[in-house]
């Protein structure tokens, strides 16, 4: 299975700070910025300088190691010092509450906060943590997209939403990691994305990287899949996700169920892309997972200029549940889960064999 090659590096630990990509630039600038403080990495996360449940969870990692960092300079005593770092490191967790990867990386770290005697141990080994997660992300990816490309029909159309691709993890993508994968070995493939309203994730952010990557992409908008699935144009989906409950209901960026569904009327499979470590095996069902509220100016602007009369009601939820049951698969970088996802799921995790 050839591997696809891809430069793009949205997310990197530099020494003693983190250098993103800022994605809220996109398309019309590809930009870096230097994250210095973990206030700056909280308020990157939020504003989706950053995003993607990898990338934030890298993000998050890099954050507890700034605020180790800070602290260091405030002559606290170690016990006060780990103390301020936990409370941190939970406050930098609040900053996206659906995406799982983010709890799930702190955790790693407070994991060494609480495994180290000194400040300096502590530092140490942060940044090494940090720097592992970002770099192992980017081989988990590249192992989902060697799976993935296995179901992936010859010359196959590939619907995706929003963006689970290299800009939203460390490198490569879950979904469009699976997509780079089976391009690199048939190069008939082609995507149609999604345009992904209201943050157009879809149309500022998938097709620039596969532009960038030199992947064929055709933008659509939301409302369109339906109509495309019916001439038969599309046919697989592959989504990434931000939180996958035990019995395999994954949480994904808003939309996505409209997508299964019609993908299920359609016939067409219908796959989510993702690390175990969106895997939330402490939660039963998609009912448990929180969906984040987002401004309600994200809906009622468009590129600065309001679209829609004041006074007017808004809901702004940023992700919605698909049910286990209108999923074909769960790529991971240990293989591919399929229903029962309970016990497939726990397979793989190394459960049960
Ligand atoms: O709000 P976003 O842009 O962070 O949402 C991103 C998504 O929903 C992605 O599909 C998901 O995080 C998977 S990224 C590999």
């Amino acid at each position: 299975m050839k591997k696809f090659e891809s430069k793009i590096r949205p997310i990197e630990w530099v020494d003693t700070y983190c250098r993103m990509v800022d994605q809220t630039k996109f398309p019309e600038k590809y930009e870096y910025v230097d994250i210095k403080t973990g206030q700056q990495m909280f308020d990157a996360i939020k504003t989706m300088i950053v995003r993607g449940a990898p990338a934030i969870g890298i993000a998050g990692a890099q954050g507890v190691t700034l605020y180790a960092q800070e602290l260091s300079k405030n002559n606290l005593s170690f016990e006060e010092y780990k103390k301020q770092l936990i409370e941190r490191a939970d406050y930098l967790v609040s900053s996206r509450p659906t995406a799982v990867n983010l709890y799930w990386a702190v955790e790693k770290q407070k994991e060494i906060i609480n495994k180290y005697s000194t400040i300096d141990e502590i530092i140490t080994n942060l940044r090494i943590n940090g720097k592992e997660i970002e770099l192992e992300d980017i081989a988990i990816n590249e192992k989902i997209g060697e799976y993935g490309a296995m179901v992936v029909p010859k010359s196959a159309t590939i619907l995706t939403h929003c963006n689970a691709g290299a800009l939203a993890t460390g490198g490569y993508g879950t979904a469009l990691g699976v997509v780079r994968s089976a391009y690199a070995n048939d190069p008939t493939i082609q995507v149609f994305a999604d345009e992904t309203r209201p943050r157009q994730q879809g149309a500022r952010i998938t097709t620039l990287e596969l532009v960038m990557d030199g992947i064929p992409v055709t933008l659509i908008t939301d409302g369109m899949c339906s109509y495309f699935m019916k001439k038969g144009m599309i046919d697989m989906v592959v989504v990434g996700a931000d939180r996958i409950a035990a019995n395999g209901d994954a949480a994904n960026k808003i939309g996505t169920y409209t997508v299964a569904i019609a993908a299920k009327y359609h016939n067409i499979p219908f796959y989510v892309a993702a690390p175990l470590s969106t895997i939330d095996r402490s939660i039963n069902s998609g009912d448990e997972i929180v969906i984040e509220e987002r401004s309600h100016e994200e809906v009622t602007v468009i590129n600065g200029k309001r679209i829609c009369p004041e006074g007017v009601n808004v809901i702004n939820p940023g992700f919605d549940v698909t049910p286990h049951e209108l999923i074909t698969g769960i790529i991971t970088e240990k293989g591919i889960a399929r229903p029962d996802y309970k016990s497939s799921i726990e397979a793989l995790f190394g459960d049960k064999v």
